[in-house]
């Protein structure tokens, strides 16, 4: 059965310590950059980055945004993120609880990101969540995940079934799309791996 968000927030927050050493695999560090230069944001946007956990994206993008927010559902991630953004004297980046459906922010958002996130939550919820996020009407989304471009197999290593749920690449773009935005790039990173930008159609 799949995970609550309370269970995933909860399972992030037991490993949000560790998480910096675990995670850096080929396709996982490929999709990160992926949408960090895809997100190629200008000194005065505000980027928001959904399910940010330890902050690669948001800090990722900093130097170059005017200020970036970092939304999750975990305490403990988001509590490694803060003391990252403490360390380094990084002061444009805000870290706060929030998720996809409901990103909690009051501010204009000019680009959303997200890495290896949105998977978590099932088709229809991620068609929400993209609803949601286009709600925002920022001038970029850059969704990088993973997501499948071929017929998907449970063998291969980037997901686990019982926590994660992808999506195929095209019922993403076609989340996007029914939502007013064009897909304007796509990259796959592997077959299971890809990062998806859209701009509004219009
Ligand atoms: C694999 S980590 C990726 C973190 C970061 N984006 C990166 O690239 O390293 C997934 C993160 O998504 C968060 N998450 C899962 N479901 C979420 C949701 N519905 N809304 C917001 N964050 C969520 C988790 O708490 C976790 O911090």
């Amino acid at each position: 059965m799949k995970k609550s968000l309370d269970e995933h927030a909860e399972r992030f927050s037991d490993s949000a310590a560790d998480y910096d050493e675990q995670q850096y695999s080929p396709e996982y560090r490929a999709a990160a950059d992926l949408v960090v230069a895809h997100a190629d944001p200008e000194a005065a946007d505000t980027v928001l980055d959904l399910g940010t956990g330890t902050g690669a994206i948001a800090f990722g993008v900093a130097d170059d945004a005017g200020r970036v927010i970092g939304r999750d559902i975990s305490d403990g991630m988001l509590e490694e993120a803060r003391t990252k953004a403490a360390d380094r004297g990084v002061e444009t980046v805000e870290f706060g609880a929030g998720r996809f459906r409901a990103p909690a922010v009051d501010a204009d958002i000019d680009i959303v990101t997200s890495n290896f996130a949105m998977h978590h939550l099932g088709d229809e919820e991620k068609r929400e969540a993209i609803s949601a996020i286009a709600a925002l009407e920022p001038r970029r989304i850059v969704l990088g995940d993973v997501m499948f471009f071929g017929a998907p197999n449970p063998d291969e290593p980037f997901y686990n079934p019982e926590v994660d749920d992808p999506a195929t690449a095209g019922v993403l773009a076609d989340a996007f799309t029914d939502e007013g935005y064009a897909i304007t790039a796509v990259e796959m990173v592997a077959e299971q791996v890809g990062v998806l930008v859209a701009e509004p159609n219009r």
